[in-house]
């Protein structure tokens, strides 16, 4: 055995006792006579010491230890003379009596430390070294404990967890897909699943009723903090449910990974929010209700009052942001200038102070009495020394320009503590989404999501209208201003299915030729069905308290795609070309 401990183990009431313990050397250093050394593993750290008395080889090897050599060590356990009460190793040391170096290692390019002097890039190319860090460490084991706890409550539920392919044809989650090319078929490419989609249907057709996977997804998007070309999912189907009986599964999961991994209480039930009250009220489809300032709309209050610009709009909205009257002429240009940067978009931003003193001061004087200022403020729930933020055009445009807003004041306020909860689903999103630029519309969901039963004679329609009034019964999950997971109710008759192709204009062939397979399994019986899936790493990060990903997965790519510690995408070699009879020519 190389170790008797770990380096996070040992205690006063080891005193006395003979170990062996084995890991890195976090530091080292001589204080007068005596070496000191911290050893480190993933339980801890313990110090070792190597005193004046001890053997002189023994003196000479505890010298010349380099920072990361790997080392195992026999002595005895000692109470410190001066304890460290930060350590939970602390009270105690090691007497060394045997020093065996396993491993040398070169000087690490950065720091192995909690906070590291190493930048990003750095430590990408050396993720292994970044691993060995507590955040890293600490991150990682969130992962695996919230994997345990979805594994434990799935089964638990009667769910089956069944793998499913990834060399497989294009799925529909609207992404690019990343495709592989294949030798045995010459010219042909299999799609790397954006999703398991299709074959957990396929499952449910075949009676797996309750089935689950905690699956590697891959889209070739562009990418964000919250976003890597492949990531994980928590894919879940069912089958002889309703949304109810989907939304109560999974939210007891969610309560019990909350519980075990954070010992945090979320709310039982969890709120719900129509889309439609989340773009009216926030201005997003996963709103952070972990604060107010909800939008409001004021059309009726300012039209029609002599302002062009308002008159002009076809909506109004304002939001109220509290404590901010104080606000100074600079910094209120300055946010006049971020609303108009391309990331938020819009043309201007007017603004309705409600001083201290009672008055009232706006960027409108000119068009608007006092008491018709007033009447705003009142509108938006506003009191004395707030400041009112209003934006005009297009209806979901401008909510979606006063949603950004309200997130970015939201964070000024210092409002979206990580470390509260605050989920809820997002329920009666629309069908389909019409595309002004491609005059088509495109399923807001993926086109396997079946309309709600009472609007289904508007899915049958012809008229533009009516299709856009047709509601699903799909569903997401949102924590924190952050979409973690969706899903829905799916269409189960091949006849339901095929009219939804042609309601996003995809021809008869198109679609046999994309989706055939399960056009045609749904006419062998296939039970109704529904179900969703979270995105594992976000929630991993949520849980952690943090908006990047990155540090949740083992090795993650950079934000070009790249792994830039394997050194890939990389080019192949000409004997690999040929053997899948293909050429390169990159076009300029
Ligand atoms: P959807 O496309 O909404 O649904 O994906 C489900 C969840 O996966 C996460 N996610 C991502 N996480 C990291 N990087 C990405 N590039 C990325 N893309 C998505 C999100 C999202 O909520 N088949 C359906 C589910 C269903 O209907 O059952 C699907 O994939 O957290």
């Amino acid at each position: 055995m190389y170790r008797t401990h770990t380096c996070g183990e040992l205690r006063l009431e080891n005193v006395g006792g003979e170990v062996t313990l084995a890991g890195w050397v976090q530091k080292s250093r001589k204080l007068g006579g005596m070496t000191f050394v911290d050893l480190r593993d993933r339980y801890g750290i313990t110090q070792l010491v190597v005193d004046a008395s001890a053997p002189e080889e023994l003196q000479q090897t505890a010298e010349s230890l380099g920072r990361e050599f790997v080392l195992q060590v026999t002595g005895k356990v000692v109470e410190r003379e001066s304890k460290n009460p930060k350590m939970p190793t602390g009270d105690i040391e090691i007497a060394v009596s045997a020093i065996k170096v396993l491993n040398k290692a070169q000087t690490p390019p950065f720091t192995i430390e909690e906070n590291t002097d190493g930048g990003e890039d750095l430590r990408a190319r050396y993720r292994y070294l970044d691993l060995r860090r507590k955040p890293l460490q600490r991150a990682l084991a969130l992962r695996h404990r919230l994997a345990q706890e979805i594994r434990s409550y799935l089964d638990g539920e009667g769910f089956m967890e069944i793998e499913t392919p990834y060399l497989i044809k294009s799925t529909p989650e609207g992404a690019r897909d990343f495709v592989v090319p294949s030798r045995m078929n010459p010219g042909q490419f299999y799609a790397l699943p954006q999703s398991p989609q299709t074959f957990k249907q396929l499952l449910m057709v075949a009676g797996y009723d309750r089935y689950f996977q905690i699956v590697r997804c891959f889209r070739d998007e562009d990418l964000r903090a919250d976003r890597q070309p492949e990531f994980t999912q928590i894919d879940c189907e069912m089958s002889f449910v309703e949304q109810e009986d989907v939304l109560n599964t999974f939210e007891g999961m969610m309560r019990q990974m909350f519980k075990n991994a954070l010992g945090v209480d979320i709310p039982n039930p969890l709120p719900r929010m129509s889309w439609y009250d989340a773009m009216d009220q926030y201005g997003s489809d996963k709103p952070d209700i972990r604060f107010g300032m909800t939008i409001h709309e004021v059309s009726d209050l300012v039209k029609d009052k002599g302002f062009g610009v308002f008159d002009a709009a076809e909506y109004i909205g304002a939001i109220s942001v509290p404590g901010a009257a104080a606000y100074t002429r600079k910094e209120l240009d300055q946010l006049t200038e971020w609303v108009k940067r391309p990331q938020v978009g819009a043309k201007g931003l007017v603004y309705i102070k409600l001083n201290e003193d009672g008055s009232i001061k706006s960027s409108v004087d000119k068009f608007y009495t006092p008491e018709q200022l007033q009447a705003v403020a009142d509108r938006v729930e506003a009191s004395k020394g707030d400041l009112l933020l209003l934006l005009c055009g297009s209806k979901r445009k401008t909510q979606g320009q006063l949603g950004v807003l309200r997130i970015e004041m939201g964070n000024r306020l210092g409002l979206r503590d990580p470390k509260v909860f605050a989920p809820l689903w997002i329920v009666d999103f629309p069908l389909l989404e019409w595309s002004e630029e491609d005059n088509r519309f495109y399923a807001m969901h993926h086109p396997f999501t079946a309309p709600k039963p009472e609007h289904e004679q508007w899915f049958y329609s012809d008229k533009k209208e009516d299709l856009e009034r047709v509601c699903a019964n799909a569903y997401d999950f949102v924590l924190n201003g952050t979409e973690l997971g969706g899903g829905s109710i799916r269409i189960h008759e091949a006849a339901m299915q095929e009219r939804m192709f042609e309601v996003l204009g995809i021809s008869k062939e198109d679609a046999e030729y994309k989706f055939g397979f399960i056009i045609n399994a749904f006419k062998f019986g296939a039970p109704p069905h529904g179900g969703l899936a979270f995105g594992f790493d976000r929630v991993c990060a949520l849980f952690g308290g943090q908006e990047t990903i990155r540090d949740y997965i083992a090795f993650p790519k950079n934000n070009q795609g790249r792994d830039v510690m394997i050194d890939s995408p990389s080019q192949i070699d000409q004997t690999q070309l040929d053997e899948l009879q293909l050429s390169v020519n990159i076009k300029a």
